[in-house]
């Protein structure tokens, strides 16, 4: 046999990518593709992109940039672009950037076979398609090694709701959900293969509505059959949006045990009228009775959002109104971002809000979101709380995992708990993780 060639992968932007980077790897592991850590030792570099804000779609320039030596050193070496950006510009990074040899889609990935053997003959590969055909059920079956205790599973892709702002419907495509048996499999896989929490990945995840038994199945029902698993002992979800936030998903929070206590749902501003230029469909006042109604079914619930401030045509009072918004919710976790143009969506053709305002507006917003999560770090001290070893701590003898609420927390710990869910107290709060003791 041919010595394994190398394949060196470099994931942008959100989880999807995560999820999807991991399969493409599986997909190249079928021409004899060996992943690898580093560039300098890989015969093909990926870079799965984010077109996210301009920053991040930027971001794959400058990497490219310093990829120069490495193809100066080696003429074999082929360099390959992935994910949104690929999806969003397509050709132009080739003309941009010549020595790309191969540019696909988030869409077309289970394509990467052959156009692998097609930049091996030295020609370039284009594919941003949106085909008819399943990429998850047309992927090559890869020989499956143990991994981690914790994995992504994208359940849904692409996005309908149209968020002025936002490149998520372009560049991923229309809202489409995977049948509910496939995904049961890979989650039995998954379990099989030490996987103990996954977190189920969508867009829009709560707008899943797969082919199930019995008909079309919404995301609580997809948890709870999922639930079943034997041996699989968390469930998440990410990402959600306010307005397919449904009955029986607000339910399952209350009566579904593998359901973890933490909740992503963004909402992006507080003031309505910004809301509504924003095209989100609901008012800051819908949200805040949603929250309410999701926390009288899990009351110990930790919430995570994602803002944008400088949208066009925000002023003082509408950030003003996002702030009383962010005291009136409170989160144990957010993102918060200064709004960015992007180039084909409704809002970048309004005037912009001026840069130095909107990093003002930013650095408030963020001061606020610290004090809050602080303050819920803070409070778990002296709590008891589950928590899912995943790897070795900074410091002999400890091990890093993740509690019920997400939070990083690290105890000194036997290594066979390894994999393992164990109680722990809380004992001290620092910036980025907690640390417990063992009970
Ligand atoms: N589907 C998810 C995630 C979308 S992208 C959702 O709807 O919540 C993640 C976050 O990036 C968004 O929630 C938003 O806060 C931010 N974002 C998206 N487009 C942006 C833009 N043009 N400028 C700044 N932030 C943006
Ligand atoms: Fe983007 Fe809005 Fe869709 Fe989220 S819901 S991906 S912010 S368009
Ligand atoms: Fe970025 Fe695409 Fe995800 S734009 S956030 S990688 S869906």
């Amino acid at each position: 046999m041919s010595e394994p060639k190398k394949l060196f992968v470099k994931t942008y932007g959100c989880q999807m990518n995560v999820y999807d980077s991991e399969r493409m790897a599986e997909a190249l592991g079928s021409e004899g593709y060996e992943q690898v850590g580093t560039a300098e030792e890989a015969d093909m570099i990926l870079l799965n992109t984010c077109h996210i804000r301009e920053k991040a779609a930027e971001k794959v320039y400058s990497e490219l940039g310093r990829m120069r030596p490495l193809r100066e050193a080696n003429p074999d070496l082929k360099i390959g672009v992935a994910g949104c950006v690929a999806q969003a510009e397509g050709e132009e990074i080739m003309n941009r950037q010549p020595m790309v040899d191969l540019v696909v889609g988030p869409q077309t990935y289970h394509r990467l076979p052959e156009m692998a053997r097609k930049v091996e003959a030295g020609e370039k590969a284009l594919d941003t398609d949106f085909p008819e055909e399943d990429k998850f059920a047309h992927l090559p079956k890869a020989r499956k090694p143990k991994r981690g205790p914790t994995a992504f599973l994208t359940v849904q892709e692409g996005c309908d709701k149209f968020c002025a702002f936002c490149v998520v419907p372009y560049t991923r495509g229309a809202e489409v959900s995977r049948p509910a048996d496939r995904l049961l499999r890979e989650a039995n896989e998954l379990v099989e293969r030490g996987v103990r929490e996954i977190t189920l990945l969508g867009q829009n995840v709560n707008a899943y509505h797969g082919q199930g038994d019995g008909g079309e199945w919404g995301l609580a029902k997809l948890i709870r059959e999922m639930a079943k698993v034997d041996g699989l002992e968390r469930i998440r979800f990410t990402t959600s949006h306010p307005n397919d936030m449904e009955d029986d998903l607000i339910a399952a929070h209350g009566d579904c045990e593998k359901l973890m206590p933490y909740l992503h749902l963004p909402v992006q501003s507080g003031s309505d009228k910004i809301l509504k230029a924003m095209n989100r469909k609901h008012t800051a006042e819908e949200y805040i009775r949603l929250i309410e109604r999701i926390r009288a079914a899990r009351p110990d619930l930790l919430l995570s959002g994602d803002f944008i401030v400088g949208f066009p045509g925000e002023t003082e009072a509408d950030f003003q109104a996002t702030m009383d918004l962010v005291e009136t919710v409170g989160y144990g976790q957010a993102y918060s971002f200064k709004y960015s143009s992007r180039p084909g969506t409704p809002a970048a053709e309004k005037p912009p809000v001026d840069d130095a305002t909107s990093s003002e507006r930013l650095q408030r917003l963020q001061a606020l979101l610290s004090k809050q999560q602080y303050a819920v770090q803070d409070s778990m001290v002296g709590r008891e709380v589950q928590v899912l070893f995943e790897k070795d701590g900074r410091l002999p003898g400890q091990l890093i995992g993740k509690s019920e609420y997400l939070h990083a927390v690290h105890a000194l710990a036997p290594q066979n708990l390894k994999g393992e869910i164990a109680k722990v107290r809380i004992v001290e709060s620092a910036k980025n993780s907690l640390k417990g003791e063992l009970i």
